[in-house]
């Protein structure tokens, strides 16, 4: 299948997310984190859709990626970690994105500690997919590659 024209869809994976396999195995499972990138490729693939999969442990890093994203008009599927509950300047980075914006989780947030029941992303997210591990992400390549970006309330 002919991939679209366009920037390749941005997977981008922050804080902590490439310890995976080796950090929290009853909550994240013992995947990897290059496993994580091997099945959304697979996705990709299948989608006819292609990707460019990043992980930072760099705040800064990762609102770059953000503003290059908001540049081009990338779909960005994120899974910001720890930072999603917090970080505003993240937000306000997510919120410049002009593509679809897909945030993921890999744990089901909401039934763990109650910092991460909020997420300061969800608001300027398209969509957000939560708790199904991998599939959350395949899902969310599916969703990057279907949905439009929705409108940031002000
Ligand atoms: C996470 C959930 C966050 O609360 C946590 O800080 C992470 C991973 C997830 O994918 O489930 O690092 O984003």
């Amino acid at each position: 299948m002919t991939p679209p024209a366009g920037p390749p869809v941005l997977v981008l994976s922050g804080v902590n997310l490439g310890r995976l396999g080796r950090r929290d195995p009853l909550i994240y499972g013992d995947g990897t984190y290059e496993e994580l990138v091997a099945a959304c490729e697979a996705e990709a693939k299948e989608i006819g859709i292609v990707i460019d999969a990043r992980q930072t442990d760099d705040e800064a890093t990762m609102i770059g990626w953000l503003h290059e994203a908001a540049d081009s008009g990338a779909a960005v599927v994120l899974n910001a970690g720890a930072w999603s509950h917090y970080s505003y300047a993240l937000r306000d980075a997510a919120a410049q994105v002009t593509g679809p914006l897909i945030e993921v989780h890999l744990s089901q947030t909401a039934a763990r500690e109650p910092f991460r029941h909020h997420s300061v992303l969800s608001a300027v997210a398209t969509g957000t997919i939560t708790g199904l591990g991998t599939d959350s992400y395949r899902l969310g390549l599916r969703a990057a590659a279907r949905y439009r970006p929705r409108p940031i309330p002000v």
